[in-house]
């Protein structure tokens, strides 16, 4: 991983790619394109919210570096991860006869990165993909990585690919129009960050929340680029997740399980908040760390606006959604658990007991 100016490069081989962290960066994706990818026509994929918003710079950018657009709008929500959507987007990009040089670049949030990544990935075997991520939580982790997927009914994220972007532009002006709760949302992967790997990361955090909430131009830009930095690293070091990979799943075991469980109400950061805590008692009650330890991590995701209580949950019905997760990826429960801020252990065969205990406190 590499660092310099506004970007971070993440080091593939001959995936490498530049991560651009730059204020009124949507300006620049058309030269920023034009300059890594061969072809010169591209499908855009976007919400109408977020197109409306942010496209005409995107648009207008992409057209004077010379680069063709072609517009496919996809549902705002979840919803829109899926094979029919995608299907749609093949189409459009069959209609428009794109060949082997078309550049998917996706205007949105996590789930039209997620579902335009798919399709990149797999129209005529892979084609060039783009990230322009528009929320929190794409900017600070889902558009770095590769990570691409729709989901089937029967479970979340289950069909997909790896697939690195080209670049990732990276626009913090765009978090002006987001809305807050989604703002908290992104912070909670922030936290995750800070928890798993940098401990001055977290202390930035505790220190500038409000600063943070107020969605402060500088603030943003600093914690986003360490974010991207961080997963950068990280994915370098393990880009297909045999290993140290893992470690970005801190509150995402007990996470998953509370966000199927609430069918749509609570949003994807805010059960990795409540996951996070579950981790943090579960390390507590296997002396892996000190009370103090929860308490802080508290007070950060309390202060950022997060949820760390969820009345009326209820243990062992998630630990059922747990234990059948863990029979669909066919493999052991495995939990990311804190020695201290900054640094995570993975962690097997944790009894039931235990796991229901840390649940019993989130409920509380
Ligand atoms: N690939 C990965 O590594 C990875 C990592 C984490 C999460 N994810 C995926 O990301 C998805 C969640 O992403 P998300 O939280 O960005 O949600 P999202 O994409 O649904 O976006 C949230 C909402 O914000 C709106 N929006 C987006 N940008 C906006 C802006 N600038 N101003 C106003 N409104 C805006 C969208 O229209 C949407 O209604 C999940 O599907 C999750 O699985 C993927």
């Amino acid at each position: 991983m590499r660092t310099s100016g506004t970007s971070i490069s993440v080091e593939l081989e001959d995936r490498s790619y530049r991560v651009h962290v730059q204020p009124q960066g949507l300006a620049e994706v058309g030269r920023a394109v034009a300059s890594v990818c061969r072809g010169r026509r591209c499908l855009l994929v976007s919400c109408r919210r977020v197109v409306r918003l942010w496209g005409e710079p995107v648009v207008r950018s992409l057209e004077s570096a010379g680069v063709a657009v072609t517009t496919a709008l996809v549902p705002d929500g979840e919803q829109a991860k899926s094979l029919q959507q995608a299907e749609k987007l093949y189409e459009a990009l069959l209609r428009a006869r794109f060949d082997r040089q078309a550049v998917v670049v996706s205007l949105g949030g996590g789930v039209v990165g997620d579902l335009a990544g798919f399709v990149a990935a797999t129209y005529q075997r892979g084609v060039d993909f783009v990230q322009v991520p528009t929320t929190l939580l794409a900017q600070v982790d889902a558009s770095v990585g590769g990570k691409t997927a729709v989901n089937h009914p029967r479970a979340k994220n289950m069909i997909g690919a790896f697939h690195q972007p080209r670049l990732v532009m990276i626009d913090p002006v765009t978090l002006s129009s987001l809305p807050k709760r989604q703002l908290r949302g992104g912070l909670a992967e922030v936290i995750k960050h800070g928890v798993i790997l940098d401990a001055r990361l977290f202390r930035y955090v505790e220190q500038h929340a409000d600063a943070l909430l107020a969605a402060e131009p500088e603030a943003l830009k600093h914690v986003i680029r360490r974010s991207c930095q961080l997963k950068a690293e990280v994915v370098t070091a393990d880009e297909r997740e045999s290993g140290l990979r893992a470690i970005l799943n801190y509150g995402h075991t007990l996470g998953h399980a509370v966000e199927s469980a609430s069918a749509g109400r609570w949003l994807h950061g805010e059960c990795v908040s409540l996951g996070m805590m579950g981790a943090a008692y579960l390390a507590e009650d296997l002396g892996m760390v000190t009370a103090a330890f929860a308490g802080r991590q508290r007070d950060v995701l309390r202060a950022a606006g997060l949820p760390v209580r969820l009345p009326g949950l209820a243990p062992e019905q998630l630990w059922e959604r747990m234990s059948h997760d863990k029979k669909a990826a066919a493999g052991s429960l495995r939990w990311v658990l804190p020695t201290r801020i900054g640094e995570v252990r993975i962690v097997s065969d944790v009894s039931k007991e235990t796991v229901l205990r840390a649940l019993e406190r989130i409920g509380e």
